[in-house]
């Protein structure tokens, strides 16, 4: 079961793609992720992201593209993969539609986590994040805290709040996700592949809706 997450910053893609590996085996593919391992690591890809990063704005549309293409084609996924915050764009959709008619890998759905306004700002800051880049587990100070305060549970290292996770640049992403982002819930729905479910509850319940939805 290959997947697309989508769904507002904060709505939990990160927090659920996690549990489906855990109970699937089904590989994330998170292109956040892998642009805060090419920042953290200073590679050339990192320092074409930053400043879009930082300021919560996309990325250009051709560097995730071709992030995904290589990504897609060098890996095997036996149980499926979950692509967690890409697409983010028609044009990266339109690609992605590309990438998967040229390498013979089908989408089986496309799962939209719904969540109130209110409940994401209040998510997004008070989320803790894994400093780690080859670990980057997700915690928050109300629903997820760490054991021990400010240290990774599962390698220990300091937990920190995102570069992006500043007022400001919250304001961008929830803008930037409304503008280009919310337009491909249209276009997978017109595609007969959108799922839509409630994420307002907690994660191990969202984790189960979407299995009993996809399967
Ligand atoms: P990315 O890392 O993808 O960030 P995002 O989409 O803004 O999503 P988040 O990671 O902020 O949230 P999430 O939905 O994963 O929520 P999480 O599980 O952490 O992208 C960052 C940046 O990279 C972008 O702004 C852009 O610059 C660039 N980028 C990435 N992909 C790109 C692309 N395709 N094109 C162009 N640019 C791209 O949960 C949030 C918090 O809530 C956590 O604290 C968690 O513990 C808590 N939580 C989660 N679920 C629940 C629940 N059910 N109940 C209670 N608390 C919960």
């Amino acid at each position: 079961m290959n997947l697309i997450l989508l769904g507002a910053p904060g709505a939990g893609k990160g927090t659920v793609s996690k549990l489906l590996v855990e109970k699937k085996g089904m590989v994330q593919i998170s292109t956040g992720d892998i642009l805060r391992g090419a920042i953290k690591e200073g590679s050339d890809l990192g320092k074409k992201a930053e400043g879009f990063m930082t300021r919560g704005e996309l990325v250009p549309d051709q560097l995730i593209l071709d992030i995904i293409e290589e990504k897609l084609s060098k890996e095997k996924f036996p149980n499926g993969f979950i692509l967690d915050g890409f697409p983010r764009t028609i044009p990266q959709a339109e690609g992605l539609k590309k990438i998967m008619s040229r390498l013979s890998i089908k989408i089986n759905a496309a799962v939209d986590l719904i969540v109130d306004e209110n409940e994401i700002v209040k998510r997004l800051s008070s989320r803790r994040t894994c400093s780690n880049s080859d670990c980057q587990a997700i915690y928050n100070v109300f629903s997820k805290p760490t054991k021990k305060e400010g240290v990774c549970d599962l390698c220990g290292s300091p937990v920190v709040q995102r570069s992006d996770e500043t007022e400001e640049a919250i304001k961008v992403r929830l803008n930037t996700y409304k503008e280009k982002t919310a337009p491909l819930v249209d276009y997978y729905k017109n595609e007969g592949l959108l799922k839509s479910i409630d994420a307002n509850t907690g994660s191990d319940k969202v984790c189960e809706s979407i299995i009993s939805t996809i399967e």
